[in-house]
């Protein structure tokens, strides 16, 4: 018999479902909130309206793509943490409402852990045990992954996420949210070697990028006039957007390349310590490209096995928390209609 999950996904800014049917991903529906573009970063409020406004139809794109009907599912899969909770308490109510319509069982879905498990999408999947570097715009972790459900957290960041980083620095360039993609673009003909932003000095598998960010609004500020972050205000305004006008690339190519230096040594660090060399990638900012090719490039060096989820299974999408639904529909782990979604989620 053929398990069909039905999966909701809406705990930031994107509002997505998918329908997959013994592991296989049948639709993934997707739609993006623009609102935000304007103010810089995700304003709460906005996303949870604007998930509002996106759920119905996205779900029935999702159903109607995969060419299923709703008798056909099993079970309703969405996710229940972490995120904003005005954005989570829209996908959870569908998600409940549809469980109590169709009279079938709720799945509730760990965001970060749906993300690890984006690399059991393709059918070239890793081998337990394998590691997972998690990047995205509100995590950065180094991940154990000993079987579908059971993971652990070896590192993790002590202040701002990989995608946080990316997008604070595009802040200042003066690039629209989220920064990330433009960086990643703008990096892509620029030198990465240009200008040399330090590497934080954090104890065993943990991570910190607020340090970065600071040198980074300072080495702005200078305009390029100094090397030393400390000293700030060197620079006239016109100066500094001049600066930044005409290297922009070697901009963002030095910052994107500090960013995965500081990723891919931790991760080579976890490597060593558990002796798992099975590696994958998950999050939205394992969209980047430079960060791809790095760590493809770090695991032919070293006899690493990598994985890399494809483009539309990096960022948030329902897919991921499909997959994991259908391994938790294995295991039996269904929730009852009490269950509530949190901001923060402990694993
Ligand atoms: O996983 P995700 O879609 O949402 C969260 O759960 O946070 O990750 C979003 C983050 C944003 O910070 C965005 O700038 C970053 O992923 N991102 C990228 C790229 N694409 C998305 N960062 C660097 N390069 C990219 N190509
Ligand atoms: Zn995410």
């Amino acid at each position: 018999m053929s398990i069909t999950i039905l999966a909701i996904e809406s705990s930031c800014d994107e509002t997505a479902a998918s329908v997959c049917i013994d592991g296989y991903i049948l639709s993934n529906i997707i739609a993006s909130q623009s609102v935000h573009e304007i103010y810089g970063g995700v304003v709460p409020e906005l996303a949870s309206r604007a998930h509002m406004e996106n759920i119905v139809p996205v779900v029935e794109n999702a159903i109607h793509s995969a060419n299923i009907t709703f008798s056909q599912i099993d079970a309703i899969a969405f996710t229940q943490a972490p995120g904003l909770i005005g954005s989570l308490l829209v996908g959870a109510q569908f998600a409940k409402s549809m469980a109590m319509a169709l009279n079938k069982p709720l799945i509730a879905v760990h965001h970060m852990q749906a993300h690890v498990l984006a690399n059991l999408i393709p059918e070239n999947k890793p081998d337990f045990p394998f590691l997972c570097l998690t990047v995205s715009g509100g995590h950065t972790q180094i991940v154990l992954c000993e079987s579908p459900l059971k993971m652990k957290v070896l590192g993790e960041t002590i202040d701002d996420a990989a995608g946080e980083a990316f997008d604070k620095s595009a802040k200042l360039l003066g690039l629209p949210y989220p920064g990330g993609p433009l960086i990643d673009h703008y990096a892509a003909t620029g030198n990465p070697n240009r200008f040399h932003f330090p590497e934080p000095q954090v104890a065993g598998l943990d991570f910190s990028f607020s340090g970065l960010k600071t040198s980074i609004l300072y080495f702005l500020q200078n305009a390029g006039k100094s090397l030393i972050y400390k000293e700030k205000f060197l620079a006239t305004k016109d100066e500094r957007q001049q600066f930044i006008d005409s290297n922009l690339p070697d901009i963002c190519a030095s910052i994107q390349n500090r960013i995965i230096q500081i990723l891919l040594n931790k991760l080579h660090k976890a490597v060593v310590e558990t002796g798992v060399n099975n590696v994958c990638l998950a999050g939205g900012v394992s969209a980047n490209k430079g960060l791809r090719t790095s760590l493809v490039n770090m695991g032919a060096e070293r006899g690493w096995k990598t994985f890399i989820p494809d483009f539309e299974y990096c960022t948030d999408n329902a897919a991921m928390i499909a997959i994991t639904g259908y391994y938790k529909y294995l295991a039996n782990d269904f929730s009852d209609l009490r269950v509530t979604p949190t901001a923060r989620a402990i694993w």
